[in-house]
Order: C-alpha cells, then sequence, then structure tokens
C-alpha cells in the first residue's frame, strides 16, 4: 500500500469532528493513540450499519444465529488460539528518539512488499536490504534497531488481587473467540443443522504499535464477524458462495463496486487454510483491507476441544456422523466499515450557484433522516407548526432534527453534509393556505410541496 496523495481523507476527518460523528478518544487530555469515540451523528450511522449488517446476516438467512459473548475470557482461550504466541506484528525502534514503527508498513509505503505474518529472521533480512531508504518520521534519523515480533494481545488485572500481573485475563484480540468458546452452547440449546453460521458484532483490541489513518488502524474497535460450520472438506462452494455474498452486501448498501477489489493473501495466518480480503480504496491510503473472510478449517474447535477437554464434536442426527465442523468466516471491522460508506457517500458539487459538500448515504443508513424547519425563526406561528410536525415526525423515525439557526440555505448546507436525506420547511401556505410543506431532496436540491397529512407516509415510503 502506498499512500495517495489527496486530502479528502483530511476533509472527512474535519467533517466528522465538525458535525459530530468522530471524535479523538479523551482529547481534552491530550487524546489517546489509537481510540476515536463515536459523536451523536456518528453513532447513529454506525448503529445504521449495525442494523443493516445483522438484518443481512441474521435475519435474512435461515441458519443463522445472534451472539453477543462477554469479553472477558477465560485466559486458556488464548492460549488454544494460538494469539499468546503467534499474535504479533513487526516492530522496530529509533535508537535516537525511541518512536516505533511497524516494519511491514513502512517497507510497503517504500514499495516493498512485506506482511506481519513473515518470519522474525526473514523480516529483518528484509528490512536490512532496505534500512538506507527508511527514515524516522519524528527526529530524521536512519538508527533503527533489529525487528522483533510484538505480541498485540492488550494485558488486564481481572480478577487479580495479587498485583503481581501473573495469569493475566486478556482483552479479546478478536471477537470470534466468543462464538468458539459458545459454539457447544449454541448446538445444546438451538439443535442447528449444519451448515450453520453465528453471527456477532464484538469489541476487539490490539497493542497497535503505530495506529494511523483515523479510523483505519485502531487500538480498539468493532468486529462484525460471522462463523459458518460446515461439514469437514464441504469449503469449497460454501467459501465462494459467501466471499459473492460479502461483496454484493456493500453494492447493495451503495458503495461503487469499482471502489472494491479482491486480494488473496500469500502469506497465511497461523490458523487459516485460504484468505481473502476485500479491499476498498479508501481516500489518501489507496486499496487496503475492509473485511477478511477465512478459511478457518477445524483449527478452533479441535485446538479448543483440546485446551478444554470438553468434547466439541457435532453429532449429525440424519447421519449419525460425528465430526469437528470446519468454519468459514467473515470478519469486518465497524470503523473500517464506517470509513468506507463516508468516503464512498462524500460528495463535492455545485448547487444553485454554491459550491456545497453532502454525503449521498442511502435514506436507511443516514444518521439523521428528516430536518424541520420554520421558513422564519421570528414567525411564533411558523415556529410552533414546525415544532408540531417535527415532534410527529420524531414518533414515526426517531432520527429527526429541527433547526432554526441562520438561513435556510446555511440549513441545508448543514443538513447536506449531515447526509440528510430530506428536509422539511414549514412557510406561511402551512400555516395561511393549505398545509402543504416544502420537502427538498439532498442529492437533487429539487423542492415539491406535500401535504401535511401525507408528509409522514410520503417520507416512510421514500427512506424505506
Ligand atoms: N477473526 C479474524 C480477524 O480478526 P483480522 O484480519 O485480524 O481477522 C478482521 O481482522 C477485520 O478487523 C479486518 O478486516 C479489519 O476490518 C478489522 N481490523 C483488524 N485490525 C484492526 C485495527 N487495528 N483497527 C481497525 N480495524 C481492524
Amino acid at each position: 500500500m502506498v499512500e495517495k496523495e489527496d486530502n479528502t481523507m483530511d476533509k472527512i476527518i474535519s467533517l466528522c469532528k465538525r458535525r459530530g460523528f468522530v471524535f479523538q478518544g479523551s482529547e481534552i487530555y491530550g487524546g489517546l493513540a489509537g481510540v476515536y469515540d463515536f459523536g451523536p451523528r456518528g453513532v447513529e450511522l454506525l448503529n445504521n450499519l449495525k442494523r443493516a449488517w445483522w438484518n443481512a446476516n441474521v435475519y435474512q438467512k435461515e441458519n443463522y444465529y445472534g451472539l453477543d459473548a462477554g469479553m472477558f475470557k477465560h485466559p486458556k482461550t488464548w492460549e488454544a488460539s494460538g494469539h499468546t504466541t503467534g499474535f504479533s506484528d513487526p516492530l522496530a525502534e529509533c535508537r535516537k528518539c525511541n518512536t516505533r514503527i511497524r516494519v511491514d508498513k513502512v517497507l510497503n509505503a517504500i514499495g516493498v512488499t512485506a506482511d506481519e505474518k513473515i518470519d522474525e529472521k526473514k523480516l529483518n533480512e528484509i528490512f536490512d536490504a532496505h534500512r538506507d531508504k527508511i527514515k524516522c518520521e519524528k527526529c530524521g534519523a536512519k538508527d533503527f534497531t533489529a525487528v522483533r515480533k510484538f505480541n498485540l494481545l492488550v494485558k488486564t488485572n481481572l480478577g487479580d488481587f495479587t498485583s503481581k500481573g501473573e495469569d493475566p485475563v486478556y482483552l479479546p484480540g478478536e471477537a470470534c473467540q466468543g462464538i468458539y468458546l459458545d459454539y457447544k452452547n449454541i448446538v445444546d440449546s438451538m439443535r442447528p443443522k449444519i451448515p450453520f453460521g453465528v453471527a456477532q458484532i464484538g469489541k476487539a483490541f490490539r497493542n497497535e504499535i503505530s495506529p494511523r489513518n483515523f479510523l483505519f488502524r485502531v487500538r480498539e474497535f468493532e468486529q462484525a464477524d460471522t462463523q459458518f460450520f460446515i461439514k469437514p472438506h464441504e469449503n469449497k462452494k460454501a467459501y465462494e458462495d459467501i466471499k459473492q455474498d460479502r461483496w454484493n452486501w456493500y453494492v447493495s448498501l451503495g458503495i461503487r463496486p469499482e471502489n472494491l477489489k479482491w486480494h488473496q493473501h500469500e502469506n497465511l495466518v497461523f490458523y487459516a487454510a485460504d484468505a481473502w480480503d476485500i479491499e476498498y480504496n479508501f481516500p489518501s491510503i489507496g486499496f487496503d483491507e475492509l473485511e477478511g473472510i477465512h478459511d478457518r478449517t477445524d483449527y478452533d474447535l479441535t485446538q479448543h476441544m483440546k485446551f478444554s477437554g470438553i468434547d466439541l464434536n457435532y453429532m449429525d442426527q440424519d447421519t449419525s456422523e460425528k465430526y469437528i465442523p470446519w468454519i468459514l468466516e467473515t470478519s469486518v471491522g465497524m470503523g473500517r466499515m464506517f470509513m468506507a460508506f463516508l468516503s464512498d457517500a462524500y460528495k463535492e458539487d455545485e448547487l444553485g450557484g454554491e459550491k456545497r459538500v453532502y454525503l449521498a448515504l442511502k435514506p436507511t443508513l443516514a444518521p439523521v433522516k428528516v430536518a424541520v424547519f420554520p421558513l422564519l425563526k421570528n414567525k411564533p406561528q411558523l415556529v410552533e407548526k414546525a415544532r408540531e410536525v417535527y415532534k410527529n415526525l420524531k414518533k414515526e423515525f426517531g432520527a429527526v432534527e429541527f433547526d432554526d439557526n441562520g438561513n435556510i440555505g446555511k440549513r441545508y448546507r448543514r443538513q447536506d453534509e449531515i447526509g440528510t436525506p430530506f428536509c422539511v420547511t414549514v412557510d406561511f401556505d402551512t400555516v395561511e393556505k393549505d398545509q402543504t410543506v416544502t420537502i427538498r431532496d439532498r442529492d437533487t436540491g429539487k423542492q415539491e410541496r406535500v401535504s401535511e397529512k401525507e408528509l409522514a407516509a410520503y417520507l416512510k415510503e421514500k427512506i424505506s
């Protein structure tokens, strides 16, 4: 990945702060690297994306079950999964100012192919061959230590009252482990027939060496995962179907296909037999991983059976066969998904001779569905009526805003930047003549009059 020269990402980051989508975590204390907060508009977009994902992966499928597992897990989980030994990124440190770099990413940035799965010895060879081209981004020195693998698991002292730090309980390095630990409970309680899937949106934490690119590489994030449990060796067709399904989902919600690309991993992570990423063409970053789709074979359940001593075989009632199911996984970071949808929707154009920025989000995803304005702020009969319309629409749609600040043009610009698909204005015709309001369409700027009585039904049809 070579960074693209364009400032769209800076504009999106600035819009996110200005309009209450995303804030730097702990900003009043100078910020905490790799942690972001979703603001009032951001949490709406995030929740809409989660709802759309849940709808597609639980409600619209017949054989998928939802789950919400606890974050803390028995420490053996991470031994069994391989994370305590194999979950690391390559790190080198500037000898002058101690700035730490993630070696594979720094190599990528100068056009050298490398990734975190290459072993330490080989990475040191590649790094040594290119050291003369790699400068510390902080002090400019070209004097780095040798590369070492740095484990990304975040330790906690949950339940440890000794202060010795022995037997740490880890925060989840990947959310999906909760699904594997509950696999037996789901089989026993729901009696699913293979193949079946489990879907979960859960938190993950990683001690990322150099968090960067806004929400792209952070230390705390959510992962939307599906794990599809299949008969051994019946992975090929199911894997292709799942890949296609995930691609189609992005396109159906408005992501332009030309901004998506497949990438197959050459070096596989310790648990995977095959791995493909759906890449998105992120502004200022270029094509990079949005979602991972992994063929995990029987690795996870076999390991957990070994470490827990509990039989995790599936008993096929139809054939009386007993086996450890294989697993096909889809996993996407909600932050990366959020960035992809925001970037794809971000548009600059000219409307009525004025430049504007707007988010062309599908109405179902838009954080605010409708904004209601009185034409004039200083006319009580307009304000009163507009507040009544606002309250009624709020009951129907929830995410509705009232705005009487500045002139109508300014209010439109503000709502365009948020991606609000419809703005309703109450004017003198509404209160004195025919009880109609104007509805203005975000993308075209066109307005039409609709009777107040039919307003909710009209908007409902457009928004759904
Ligand atoms: N359970 C599989 C797994 O965790 P992964 O490729 O390490 O696989 C899956 O992560 C997805 O999680 C990625 O495709 C990405 O969307 C997201 N992700 C991973 N690390 C991230 C980070 N540091 N910040 C934000 N998102 C991240």
